[in-house]
């Protein structure tokens, strides 16, 4: 596993300064133009959720979307997708979050999820936790159960995992900055 995790760290790109000056951001992309890494990162995943018990993969909009959606195909489970305000067709609920660098809104259409599915919430990355806390309480809201939450990369030094009481994070790099 660890030279995986080394071939999917080295994929990663740093901006510096985008979207503000200090800030170092951890590019994804990267991963995808690489399909040894983006393989590597969906299998980690889906030996990890193989074992549990998992009925939905949801994934957040727009990046959780990439790595969320194949997992899903490879766990053979359900897929839903959390999104932006105003983009999802049917009836909806919401929750409300601060990101590190503005207040935003996830919906998720109401029927998505089945009372007292298991779900697993997937992101490309946590900085401060404020998107994996507002995903807990959608899927909460909808009456499902928070087994836990993937992401690819955590920003250890921003504290988002105490954010999220004591839900498990599962992380797969973990990167210096904010
Ligand atoms: C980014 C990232 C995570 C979130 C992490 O999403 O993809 O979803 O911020 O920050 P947090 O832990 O402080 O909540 P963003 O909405 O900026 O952009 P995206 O639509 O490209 O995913
Ligand atoms: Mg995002």
């Amino acid at each position: 596993a660890d030279e995986r995790v080394e071939a999917i760290s080295n994929a990663i790109r740093v901006i510096p300064n985008f979207p503000k000056p200090g800030i170092q951001f951890q590019d994804v992309t990267t991963i995808l133009l690489d399909p040894v890494a983006f393989k590597h990162t969906i299998d980690l995943l889906t030996e990890r959720y193989r074992k549990l018990k998992v009925d939905v993969i949801a994934g957040f909009e727009a990046r959780g979307l990439i790595f969320g959606a194949p997992l899903a195909i490879a766990l053979g489970c359900a897929f839903v997708p959390l999104r932006k305000p105003g983009k999802l067709p049917g009836a909806t609920i919401s929750a409300d979050y601060v990101t590190e660098y503005s207040t935003d809104r996830i919906e998720m259409h109401v029927g998505a999820l089945q009372l007292g599915q298991r779900v697993v919430l997937v992101d490309d990355l946590i900085a401060t936790g404020g998107t994996l806390r507002a995903g807990v309480e959608l899927v909460k809201k909808a009456g499902g159960e928070v087994v836990e939450a993937a992401c690819v990369i955590e920003l250890p030094e921003l504290k988002g995992r105490e954010k999220l009481d004591g839900l498990p994070l599962h992380v797969l790099v973990e990167k210096e900055g904010i």
